[in-house]
């Protein structure tokens, strides 16, 4: 595992982005694995600007996102999708037919899960997937106590998840209590991994992660398992790291 220490939030968006673009441009059919929340928002910025620079093209980049919610269609303010078109997709030169996230809204969820599956497969597997992780350790919405052999699947969110995402939407309550995730095995199939973390909040549970017991209780420590993880941090979330 490589850890990089940066000084603040936009260094480490910085570095994350640099990580991003280097890897397209030594591969530009990249196939990229995608997170949503807080903490990709200034990677996602940077790549914009670089887009728009010349500096890295996405005309023949794929992405899968890491997951949706159920029951949000694809542009309700607060679905993934959503998210993805504002802060990344429609800013970059990347073509429409070549972004995956889960259909939050199938007929069948099951069939989703699988189908989802079967276009990684048929993508060539994910060349470099980005994840964010949450205060209990979840990747993806892969919730403490999900087998690592797990593909993509419906959750039931955590209620410590549902309370941090119930910042997105009016009240804890609108916040749907389910989601499609790629599973922890999907997730580790990835040939390189980019972890982001930031702030104090993060430092106990990417402690945890990077140095504590592998175990389904803490699902991010999974990534100890993987052959090629890159982790960037700023100062705090490095703050309960033995350095
Ligand atoms: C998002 C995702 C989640 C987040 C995690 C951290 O697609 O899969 O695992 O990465 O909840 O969220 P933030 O960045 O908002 O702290």
């Amino acid at each position: 595992m490589k850890i990089i220490i940066c000084k603040n939030y936009d260094e480490m968006s910085q570095t994350a982005a640099e990580i991003v673009a280097k890897q397209i441009n030594s591969n530009p059919h990249t196939v990229l694995g995608l997170a949503t929340g807080s903490t990709p928002v200034g990677m996602y910025k940077n790549l914009v600007k670089m887009n728009k620079e010349g500096k890295v093209d996405f005309s023949n980049v794929v992405t899968f996102n890491l997951d949706e919610y159920v029951g949000l269609d694809k542009d309700h303010p607060c679905s993934y999708h959503r998210f993805m078109d504002e802060n990344l997709f429609n800013h970059i030169n990347i073509k429409r037919e070549n972004i995956h996230l889960p259909n939050g809204t199938a007929p069948s969820l099951e069939e989703e899960c699988k189908t989802y599956e079967k276009m990684i497969a048929h993508a060539g597997g994910i060349d470099l997937q980005v994840l964010g992780i949450g205060h209990n350790g979840h990747i993806g919405f892969n919730e403490p106590g999900t087998p690592f052999h797990s593909l993509t699947h419906v959750v039931e969110l955590a209620q410590r998840t549902i309370e941090a995402n119930s910042r997105f939407f009016n009240s804890p309550d609108e916040v749907p209590r389910k989601a499609i995730s790629m599973g922890i095995k999907t997730i580790m199939q990835a040939r390189k991994i980019l972890l982001l973390a930031s702030g104090k909040d993060k430092a106990e549970i990417i402690s945890k992660a990077l140095h504590g017991p592998i175990t389904t209780d803490v699902p991010a420590s999974v990534l100890q398992l993987h052959p090629n993880v890159t982790v960037i941090l700023d100062e705090d979330a490095a703050s309960a790291l033995d350095r």
